[in-house]
């Protein structure tokens, strides 16, 4: 696995690895907090650690080395927006690791971006986070330290933020799609998850497909004629897919747990959602009768891939037409699209991209100490404006895309001259969608991930709050081998 290498300095080296150390653009930023102290703390203890699963399906070799938080693969934690979760997070893994909680708005010191926000974790470590919970939603929590064999073993857990005003909305049903494929040889054991075929193209995909971790697609019950919530969730490293329904009574709700106006399918071009690693879905899904069943597809392969079957079972209920049920609208801060300062960002590949600071020599011990210490790759693929971070020898942390003012509002234009598709992923923020130059019809919305494909620029705007946070490819392999910048926000 290409990790161990990196991995086994880490513990000794990680304190002196940052040669570009965040403090050197002077102030650090505060740690701002997203809810009062007041606000209602849970306790939660969270381990990560490895165990045997058997993924293959029931009669095949299972599977050692699978990365899980608290023994649980696929793990799911519930609480109501407004409540402070305080994690103690311990690593029985045997190799350094971070959390980082994916679209929530916490203090940017419990982002677990190592190293940016924080060192990693060692192996037999601990760490304490503060997780503020203020927006409803469909998040998840993953490592932010070698990612790419972390998180292709497994290691992610799902956050549901609920409203308890949703209950009012009266759904029969939630009902989790998690999109996750494994690499795995036909004995059931795991695959390098780097390839540079794969890191310098479109990522390197799993050889099975799987859905909630099972290879054959789930089947579920749900009431005839009623209303379904499926909140889909992309959890692979690779993957991107075109999620679609065998129905037009099908809306989307929600894009990465931020509520929108009801956006039917059948409105969307070709009556699909791409989706990129990370990003989430929420769709509400009105039942046909007894008997009949609705097919969730991804239609971006030849041939489509059947993620889920809904199979309505008669409950009694009567035939209704189809009302798309929207919740209660999104709180996160919203940019003042009409003041927001420009910024533009191109992302491509590193060839022509130039070191960001002179190299270290390959002989000195520093520079071996760096390729061994930190959780990003040794290999440099792609960039954004011309950075790469993690260049060959030269894996100090860079310095930042830009700096920013806290609550000023930005809007950037992040334009993909690659041949491949980018889901780029600002942290610490909830940002607005504004435009596209290739998915024109689509209406404003808000995301913690957006997908860029070829030639294509997206608009997206936000209000910069004070952290440093890290704006990168959510294709892990990308991340790994160079799309990633941050940026500073005092
Ligand atoms: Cu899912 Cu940098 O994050
Ligand atoms: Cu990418």
């Amino acid at each position: 696995m290409t990790i161990s290498r990196r991995a086994v300095l880490l513990g000794a080296t990680a304190a002196g690895a940052a040669s570009f150390a965040p403090s050197a653009l002077g102030r650090m930023p505060l740690s701002r907090d997203t809810l009062p102290r007041s606000a209602p703390v849970r306790h939660l203890t969270l381990a990560a650690a490895e165990m045997e699963v058997p993924l293959l399906g029931p009669d095949k070799p299972k599977t050692a080395g699978f990365c899980a938080y608290n023994g649980t693969p696929f793990l799911t934690w519930r609480a109501p927006a407004g409540t402070r979760l305080m994690v103690d997070f311990e690593n029985n893994l045997p190799t350094p690791t971070t959390v980082h909680w994916h679209g929530i708005r916490v203090p940017y010191l419990s982002d677990g971006v190592a190293p940016l926000t924080q060192q990693p974790v060692p192996a037999g470590g601990r760490f304490s986070y503060d997780v503020p919970l203020p927006d409803p939603g469909f998040y998840f929590f993953h490592p932010h330290c070698d990612e790419t064999g972390q998180v292709g073993r497994g290691l992610f857990a799902l956050l549901m933020v609920d409203d308890p005003a949703e209950a009012k909305l009266g759904f029969d049903l939630e009902h989790i799609i998690a999109v996750k494929d494994w690499r795995l040889d036909a004995d059931g054991r795991w695959l390098p998850m780097f390839t540079d075929e794969g890191a310098s193209t479109a990522g390197t995909f799993g050889t099975v497909r799987a859905t909630n971790g099972s290879v054959i697609p789930p089947r579920v019950e749900a009431p005839a004629y009623g209303d379904v919530r499926l909140r889909v969730i992309v959890a692979d490293s690779t993957r991107t897919i075109e999620f679609g329904c065998e129905t037009s009574d099908a809306a989307i709700i929600a894009v990465d747990g931020q509520a929108l106006t009801p956006l039917p399918l059948s409105k969307l071009p070709d009556e699909v959602w791409r989706m990129g690693p990370a990003m989430r879905l929420d769709v509400h899904v009105h039942m046909p009768g007894p008997g009949e069943e609705v097919k969730v597809f991804d239609y971006r392969t030849a041939e489509p891939y059947l993620l889920t079957t809904l199979v309505a079972v008669d409950k009694g209920r009567k035939k209704t037409s189809f009302k798309p049920k929207a919740l209660p609208a999104a709180k996160a801060p919203l940019p003042d699209v009409s003041r927001a300062q420009k910024r533009d960002f191109i992302v491509q590949t590193s060839a022509g991209a130039t070191a960001i600071a002179p190299p270290l020599p390959p002989d000195d011990p520093l520079a071996k100490a760096l390729i061994d210490s930190f959780c990003v790759g040794d290999k440099t693929f792609w960039a954004i404006n011309r950075n790469s971070w993690g260049a060959g020898a030269d894996l100090r942390l860079p310095p930042p895309l830009d700096t920013l003012k806290d609550g000023d509002s930005y809007r950037l234009s992040i334009t993909n001259v690659t041949k491949h598709v980018h889901p780029m992923h600002l942290h610490g923020h909830v940002f607005r969608v504004l435009s596209s130059t290739k998915k024109t019809t689509i209406p404003p919305y808000l995301a913690d991930t957006v997908m860029t494909e070829p030639n294509e620029t997206v608009e997206i705007a936000f209000k910069a709050a004070s952290g440093d946070w890290v704006f990168h490819c959510h294709i892990l392999e990308h991340m790994d081998a160079g799309l990633m910048g941050w940026f500073r926000v005092a």
